[in-house]
């Protein structure tokens, strides 16, 4: 039997630019009574929450975690017990390279109504917002998105054999990006791009191939959140 108290509603906020979030998800919003948001989830978005409701930051970003993952799902479940309407609000989809399964899952295990809002994730509307396809109709035909982090020191990067990489969370390990990809026979020659902070007033696209992308990293500054885009569609972006 599901609880009777309150819902969680686990929200996409898009990649930064605050429009881009959902209808639904702006409803949730607006009447939620607590947000838990994060620093991806964009600041200006906090201006619908109403007046009187609770708002707190767990920031997750760059390794800078203000609060553990079980301390958030704990707080998900205390909060749903006070509160009618809860959102958790997430930068980009929460369910990729997010932790909005777990915490669904762990509100599920405590029987609390939860609902999971998808948001626009960065992997698709980055590159979008440089003027870059993912595919091309009768030429590029597959994409993956991976994670440029190692889960530990012995964990390998992935680089599977998609026409189109997109990695998020590349940035500090470029160099062990780049030893993958040659590994799976990436010609050096092959376009890529780190965009930075993409859909907002900073957004950057910093361009280059397998062979000068790590070096670029470093001359260039390139800071996250950035994704790392891999293959022949990266010629399309527009400066
Ligand atoms: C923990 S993951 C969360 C991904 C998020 N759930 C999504 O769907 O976009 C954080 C990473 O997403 C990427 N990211 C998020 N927002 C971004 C943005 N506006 N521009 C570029 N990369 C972004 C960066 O690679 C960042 O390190």
């Amino acid at each position: 039997m599901e609880n009777k108290k309150g819902k969680v509603y686990i929200v996409g906020a898009g990649p930064g630019d605050p429009e881009l979030i959902s209808v639904k998800g702006l409803k949730a919003l607006k009447k939620a009574d607590c947000v838990l948001y994060d620093f991806l989830s964009s600041p200006a978005l906090l201006k619908y929450v109403k007046t009187g409701a609770k708002k707190i930051c767990v920031g997750k970003a760059n390794g800078l975690h203000l609060k553990e993952q079980g301390d958030i799902n704990e707080l998900l479940y205390k909060y749903s017990q006070v509160y009618r309407y809860v959102v958790r609000l997430k930068g980009g989809d929460p369910f990729v390279f997010s932790r909005g399964f777990e915490e669904a899952r762990y509100l599920a295990e405590k029987r609390v109504k939860c609902e999971v809002i998808p948001g626009i994730t960065s992997a698709i509307a980055g590159p979008e917002s440089f003027g870059i396809p993912l595919t091309i109709k009768n030429k590029i035909q597959s994409f993956a998105v991976l994670t440029g982090r190692k889960e530990n020191p012995n964990a390998e990067i992935d680089a599977p054999d998609c026409r189109t990489l997109v990695y998020v969370m590349g940035v500090a390990n470029i160099k062990n990006i780049v030893k993958a990809l040659r590994k799976r026979g990436r010609p050096d020659k092959t376009p890529c791009a780190f965009i930075e902070r993409a859909t907002t007033r900073k957004a950057r696209i910093v361009t280059a191939t397998i062979k000068t992308i790590a070096r670029e990293v470093v001359r260039q500054k390139v800071k996250p959140p950035a994704i790392l885009i891999v293959g022949e569609v990266v010629k399309y972006a527009k400066k």
